[in-house]
């Protein structure tokens, strides 16, 4: 696969997803009815982060079980991160920053990849292994939209996914922006809801979400 192809496979999955939660699951059980409930209220783009023990067996429980989610790995931080993301048939991966290290791995791979950037320096590292998809995190405490308009001036082609500080206030304004194919966070997935098990309370916040910010 080409890095081209790679990219553009990337931007296909963020551009239909609009909305990506990014999920922190503590236990394995709550992994399958929670993308269930996601995909209920139609968000089908699920990042699992690699922030808990179960991560990768509750991502590997979601591809087997709920066959419409389409399951990417966050909170990639090395190269070893990344290689277990594509050993699990992860779509996609996605990381908050960027290394050296990674960035060339993933160039490298085939697996479609987000690095994250909060800089132009980052950017510019990010661009130069030729990845112009990037997560813009965190986005709020970097500057927020204003942050964004600043670097899409040197950097008009990029295309970015912000996350940090987004939630159902701002996401509208985020997803107005030019340069922006999707927006991610953890507020369709509260810790609280999921460790009570209120799906069906996600699904309809996922609904609400999914009905005011995706275009018909
Ligand atoms: C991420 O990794 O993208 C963030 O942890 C999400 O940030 P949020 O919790 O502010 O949505």
């Amino acid at each position: 696969m080409t890095a081209a192809v790679r990219q553009e496979k990337l931007a296909a999955i963020f551009k239909s997803a609009v909305v990506i939660p990014v999920l922190t699951i503590e236990r394995l059980e709550d992994a399958v009815p929670l993308a269930r409930a996601l995909v209920a209220g139609g968000v089908r783009v699920l990042e699992v982060t690699l922030r808990t023990p179960v991560a990768i067996e509750a991502a590997k429980a979601m591809m087997a079980e709920v066959p419409e989610a389409v399951v990417g790995i966050g909170t990639i931080l090395n190269a070893d991160d990344l290689a277990r993301a594509r050993a699990l048939g992860a779509q996609f991966g996605i990381s908050p920053g960027a290394t050296p290290e990674l960035l060339q791995a993933a160039a490298a791979g085939d697996l479609p990849f987000a690095p994250g950037i909060a800089t132009a320096s980052e950017l510019m590292q990010a661009l130069a292994h030729g990845f112009d998809l990037v997560k813009f995190f965190p986005a709020e405490p970097s500057g927020g939209i204003k942050a964004l308009r600043a670097l899409a001036g040197p950097f008009p082609n990029i295309r970015v996914c912000p996350t940090g500080g987004i939630g159902e206030a701002n996401a509208a304004s985020w997803l107005a922006d030019p340069n922006v194919v999707a927006v991610g966070g953890s507020w369709l997935c509260p810790a609280a809801a999921i460790r009570s098990g209120n799906w069906a309370g996600i699904t309809a916040m996922c609904a609400r979400a999914i009905k005011s910010l995706k275009p018909a």
